[in-house]
């Protein structure tokens, strides 16, 4: 099916561009009060079957998305930095096909289950099992051993957890278990002594782990259902817009486990790429991996993707130190040469070079590795093809770091260029901010910068 790469009786591409342009800046003016409040239970039925970090708004994304997709025949959408897959959902309730990639199996866990099918009835009916079968399990061996441990679970929780997971791998069907182990993730991530106030790993002091109540099995149960009732919600209203077929989406969705930087050109290219990367070195900003860490390890990677490798589990960092800005390992001339492709660097660079090294390292390492991944995000982009990206400027140093500048000018280099510019406040004290790692103090906004690749 061809692409239409302008808008459909625009003059030339410049025009086209001009007219979308038009168009977002009605979108922002007319919507913008909603995605600097935007209310979870409007029509988002997907968004909440697990908490993970920095989560774009839906109904921003949506509202982009559906002027965007007009320009195009059947298009499909591309993101590179799925995780918890706002983009895939926002694309299922537009109708559209959609390739999803994250380096993190718990993204590409939660983005399977969010994908379908929407068999609700054998959920509920294996989940029903899994519980009776756990409860009834006499076994008091622990299911999974890693280093440490005993200062991440109680003994009674990793019990309990141990015959959660084992009650899961028997039962047969994979989807089913997919949807299991993603309620299991969630019980992890409560029932774990680690604080949920932070995205890092954070033990809780040992007096509160103590007498904390944890109901393992309560928890575990209730996510469940609120998970059920949710895709009960979703597939009821797919299939009243046609868009379910016996349980299973109409569109086509290609999910991948990996590096972006390692993505294969795809023979299929997309026509709209929405998408947003980190905003920044994990170790700093948000630490996909180790809030990811702790349910990751009680649920079998197999059953997630078959490129799943257990490396990503070597250790609470493994993973973080695999993404972007993960290694700190710089060549002399990365500042310099980063400085070229990106001049708006240049200040920031200036301004942390009498601060400790660390800092330089950090936002350098970051730089790098995002204008490598940005071939592989590019090349899949149909020629003609737009693309839509949430970044944030971040704090280091006493100052910002211009990500969306430097977005602008290392896009350029492959013939990627900007249409418009849209802009999201962050009310103080929003919950979506606070899942952000505490950036509420050093993100006063987000921009969504919409380009073309000509
Ligand atoms: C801002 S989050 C995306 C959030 C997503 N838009 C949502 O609404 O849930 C950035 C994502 O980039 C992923 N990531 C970091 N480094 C990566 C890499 N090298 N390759 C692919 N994905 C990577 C992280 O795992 C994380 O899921």
């Amino acid at each position: 099916m061809g692409a239409l790469a302008t808008l459909a009786g625009a003059e030339s591409p410049a025009v086209a561009d001009a007219q979308l342009a038009a168009r977002l800046a009605d979108l922002q003016a007319e919507r913008g009060h909603k995605w600097a409040e935007p209310n979870d239970s409007e029509s988002h039925r997907l968004h909440g079957l697990f908490q993970y970090p920095a989560m774009m708004v839906p109904e921003m994304q949506h509202d982009i998305l559906d002027v965007l997709q007009a320009n195009f025949e059947a298009p499909r959408v591309w993101d590179g930095f799925v995780g918890s897959g706002t983009t895939l959902a926002e694309s299922m309730n537009l109708g559209l096909d959609f390739v999803g990639r994250d380096i993190n199996p718990l993204a590409i866990l939660i983005c399977r289950v969010k994908a379908g099918p929407y068999h609700v009835g054998a959920f509920a009916a294996s989940a029903q099992r899994v519980i009776d079968r756990s409860k009834a399990d006499p076994d008091r061996k622990l299911a999974v051993l890693f280093p440490n441990w005993q200062k991440w679970f109680r003994m009674s929780v990793a019990l309990a957890l141990s015959r959660i997971r084992r009650a899961i791998l028997v039962e047969p069907n994979p989807a089913c278990r997919r949807f299991h182990w993603l309620a299991l993730a969630e019980t992890v991530r409560l029932c774990s002594n680690s604080r949920l106030s932070t995205v890092k790993l954070h033990a809780r002091p040992s007096d509160e782990v103590k007498s904390r109540a944890i109901d393992v099995y309560g928890t575990f149960s209730t996510t469940l259902l609120r998970n059920l009732e949710r895709l009960t919600e979703q597939g009821e209203w797919l299939a009243q817009e046609g868009l379910l077929n016996s349980g299973y989406y109409t569109g086509q969705i290609a999910l991948e486990l990996g590096d972006i930087r390692d993505a294969p050109a795809s023979t299929e290219p997309c026509h709209i790429a929405l998408t947003s990367p980190p905003y920044g070195d994990n170790t700093s900003t948000v630490t996909y991996g180790q809030h990811a860490y702790l349910p990751l390890r009680w649920i079998d990677l197999r059953d997630i993707d078959p490129a799943a490798d257990d490396k990503v589990l070597a250790s609470t960092h493994a993973l973080d130190s695999m993404s972007l800005g993960g290694s700190r390992r710089l060549d002399e001339r990365d500042v310099e040469s980063l400085c070229e492709a990106a001049p708006s660097l240049k200040a920031t660079f200036e301004r942390l070079a009498p601060l400790p090294r660390d800092r330089t390292n950090r936002v350098a390492a970051f730089f790098r590795d995002f204008r490598d991944a940005l071939p592989s995000v590019v090349e899949r982009i149909e020629r003609g093809g737009v693309t839509a990206w949430t970044v944030g400027n971040r704090q280091v140093g006493g100052g910002q770091v211009p990500l969306d500048d430097a977005l602008v000018e290392l896009l350029e280099a492959h013939d990627v260029s900007p249409i418009c510019r849209l802009e999201r406040t962050i009310p103080a004290g929003r919950k979506r901010m606070a899942v952000r790692n505490g950036h509420a103090d050093t993100i006063a906004g987000e921009t969504v910068l919409v380009f073309r690749r000509s």
